[in-house]
């Protein structure tokens, strides 16, 4: 061996550096860090309390909390399975569906909707059948089947959540108006 010495000489620098990396290692970590200090920012606010039915102003992006604050996040709306529909908001509004549609299929090949909602199938399972319009074309001719402008049900209809109510409704539906008292001076 013509470098014995050299190799020596490695092999300490080697260990010697392998003892000085575990010596920092151990050490090093014991020392405390500095832990920035909890700031009145960094405590979230409730903002739940923003959904005021007929309150004045709506703030969907910061629901009222103040920019140098954090929001809670609002929490997500649960569906209502209860089997008891809704009175419509508008004249000609979709009813909301009063069941859940979790899985219920939707595409080219299937409509799971109409397992239960097509006319042949509604005393089945005790549904009540899609309306005539929905399988009249656009020219209000009938067909034999559910119209394609009717197929897709879920961009019409939805389903019913315990979300609070934002904007005020002042809708009253027709037979409301026809119990209202007639107006002075008129027919
Ligand atoms: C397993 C059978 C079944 C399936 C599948 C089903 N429904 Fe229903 N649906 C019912 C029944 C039964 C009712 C009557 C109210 C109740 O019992 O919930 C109903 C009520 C409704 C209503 C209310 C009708 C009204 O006059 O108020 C709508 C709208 C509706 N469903 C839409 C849908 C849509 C859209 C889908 C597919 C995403 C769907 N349903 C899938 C059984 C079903
Ligand atoms: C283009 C919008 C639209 C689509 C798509 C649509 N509907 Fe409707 N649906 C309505 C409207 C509007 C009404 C209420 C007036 C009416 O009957 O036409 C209604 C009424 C209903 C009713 C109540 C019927 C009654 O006699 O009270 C059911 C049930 C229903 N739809 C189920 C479905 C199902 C299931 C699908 C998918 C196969 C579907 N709808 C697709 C708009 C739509």
């Amino acid at each position: 061996m013509r470098n014995k010495p050299l190799l020596v000489a490695a092999g300490l620098t080697l260990v010697l550096s392998v003892l000085v990396f575990a010596a920092g290692w151990m050490f090093g970590s014991l020392r405390p860090r500095p832990v920035p200090p909890p700031t009145a920012a960094s405590v979230p606010v409730d903002a739940r309390a923003i959904f005021i039915p007929g309150g004045s102003e709506i703030d969907p992006l910061r629901r009222g909390v103040p920019v140098d604050k954090e929001g809670h996040p609002p929490p997500m709306a649960r569906v209502e399975n209860t089997d008891i529909s809704r009175v419509r908001n508008y004249p000609m509004q979709p009813p909301t569906i009063p069941h859940t549609i979790d899985g219920y299929q939707v595409d080219l090949n299937s409509n799971r909707c109409m397992l239960c909602h097509a006319r042949a199938n509604a005393a089945t399972f005790q549904a009540p059948p899609v309306s005539v319009t929905h399988y009249m074309d656009r020219d209000d001719q009938f067909l034999a089947t559910i119209s394609p402008r009717r197929y897709f049900c879920n961009q019409c209809h939805v389903v019913q959540t315990d979300a609070p109510t934002l904007v005020a409704n002042g809708f009253k539906d027709i037979d409301t108006v026809m119990a209202l008292p007639a107006p002075p001076g008129g027919h």
